[in-house]
C-alpha cells in the first residue's frame, strides 16, 4: 500500500493539491490576512437628551436609544466582555432643540458632551469616538449650514463643524469623526486641534468616502436626522463615483486625517481596497451601516441564511477588502462570539 501511494504522488501533478493547506480549523484561520478581533470593533450608540430613555429602534433590530442615566448599566457587561470602543451619536428630542445652525450639537449640557464625560469617568479604558455632524441638530436635517437657496454654505459649515469637533475633543473624546462631507473640514479641525495644543492626543477619523444612497434609513429613524427637503447627493458621493472617492481619500489624507473611513461597507468593498492602497500607512475603517445590518436581519428572519454566519461572512469580507477597523451594530454579539 505504501509503494502505491508513493508512485501516485510522484507521477501525478501536485500543483492542484490545495485541500491539505486548510484541512484544519487553525490552518483555515491562517488563510486570512487579518483575523477579526474585538479591538477592531467600534459600537455605535444613540444617546438621547431624555435622560431616562431606553427605547428599541424599530427599524434597527435589537438596537436601543439610551438616555444618559441608562448608559452605564447597558455598557458595563459589554465592557466586561471586551468592548474596546464606541462611537456616539446625539439624538435631540426635546421640543425646540433643533435650529438652522445646529446649536444643540455642542451644548455642554447636551447628550454627547455629557456622555463623553460620563464614559471617560466610568470606563477609563474605553476608547470614545464622537461622530461630528449637524444633521441631528438642524431644523432642516442637512449636514451643514444652508444658504437661502437651500444649498450648503461650505465655509460657514466648516467653521461650525470644526467648533463642534473641538468641543467634543475638549470634553475628552479620544477621536473625532466628522461625517458631514463638507469640503475642507479635516484641515479645519486639524488646525484647531493644533492651535488648542491637543492635536497630539486626538485621533482625527475622516468619513472620507461616504456615499449617498438608500442604506442610512434606519439610522435616520434612530437619530431623527432625515432631511426635511431634498437629499444629500450634493455632498455625499454618488454610488458610481470610484474616482471621486479616491480623490476624497487622498484629499483627506493630505489634510491631516489619521484614519480613513469608507461607508457603507459591503456595497463598497472596492473603495475599501482603494483606501487601503492609497492610505497604506493609515488605518482604514469601514462602517457597516444601519441598512446593511437591517438587511442582514431581515434576510435571516426570512430564512435566507443564519444570522451569525452572515454577520461573520460580511465582516470577513470587509476585512479582506482591507479594513482594519469595523464600525458594527453586531459588536455586542461579536463580543460573545469571539474569544479575543
Ligand atoms: C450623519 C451620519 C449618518 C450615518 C452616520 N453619520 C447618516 C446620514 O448621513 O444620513 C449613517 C450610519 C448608519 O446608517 O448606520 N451624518
Ligand atoms: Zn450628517
Amino acid at each position: 500500500a505504501s509503494t502505491a501511494a508513493t508512485s501516485v504522488s510522484i507521477s501525478g501533478d501536485i500543483s492542484s493539491q490545495l485541500h491539505g493547506g486548510y484541512s484544519h480549523p487553525l490552518a483555515r484561520s491562517w488563510q486570512a490576512e487579518r483575523q477579526l478581533t474585538k479591538s477592531m470593533l467600534i459600537y455605535p450608540l444613540f444617546i438621547s437628551d431624555q435622560p431616562d430613555e431606553e427605547s428599541l429602534i424599530p427599524s434597527l433590530p435589537g438596537q436601543y436609544r439610551f438616555g444618559l442615566n441608562r448608559l452605564v448599566d447597558f455598557l458595563t457587561p459589554l465592557v466586561a466582555k471586551g468592548l474596546k470602543s464606541v462611537i456616539l451619536f446625539g439624538v435631540p428630542i426635546a421640543p425646540g432643540a433643533k435650529d438652522a445652525l445646529g446649536t444643540a450639537a455642542d451644548d455642554p449640557q447636551g447628550p454627547v458632551i455629557q456622555s463623553i464625560r460620563l464614559l471617560r469617568r466610568t470606563f477609563p479604558d474605553l476608547f470614545i469616538v464622537a461622530d461630528v455632524c449637524l444633521c441631528e441638530y438642524t431644523s432642516h436635517g442637512h449636514c451643514g449650514i444652508l444658504r437661502d437657496d437651500g444649498s450648503l454654505n461650505n465655509s460657514l459649515s466648516v467653521d461650525r463643524i470644526s467648533d463642534v469637533a473641538m468641543a467634543y475633543a475638549d470634553a475628552g473624546a479620544h477621536c473625532v469623526a466628522p461625517s458631514d462631507m463638507n469640503d475642507g473640514r479635516i484641515r479645519a479641525i486639524k488646525l484647531k486641534l493644533i492651535e488648542a495644543g491637543i492635536a497630539h492626543q486626538v485621533v482625527l477619523m475622516s468619513y472620507a468616502a461616504k456615499f449617498s444612497g438608500c442604506l442610512y434609513g434606519p439610522f435616520r429613524d434612530a437619530a431623527g436626522s432625515s432631511p426635511s427637503f431634498g437629499d444629500r447627493r450634493c455632498y455625499q458621493l454618488p454610488p458610481g463615483g470610484r474616482g471621486l472617492a479616491r480623490r476624497a481619500i487622498v484629499r483627506d489624507i493630505n489634510e491631516g486625517a489619521d484614519v480613513i473611513m469608507v461607508k457603507p461597507a459591503s456595497q463598497y468593498l472596492d473603495i475599501i481596497s482603494d483606501a487601503k492602497e492609497l492610505g497604506k500607512d493609515l488605518p482604514v475603517a469601514a462602517y457597516q451601516v444601519s441598512g446593511e445590518y437591517a438587511m442582514i436581519h431581515a434576510a435571516a428572519k426570512a430564512g435566507v441564511f443564519d444570522l451569525k454566519a452572515m454577520a461573520f461572512e460580511s465582516t470577513e469580507g470587509i476585512l479582506r477588502a482591507g479594513a482594519t477597523i469595523v464600525i458594527s451594530y453586531f459588536t455586542p454579539e461579536f463580543l460573545d462570539w469571539l474569544s479575543n
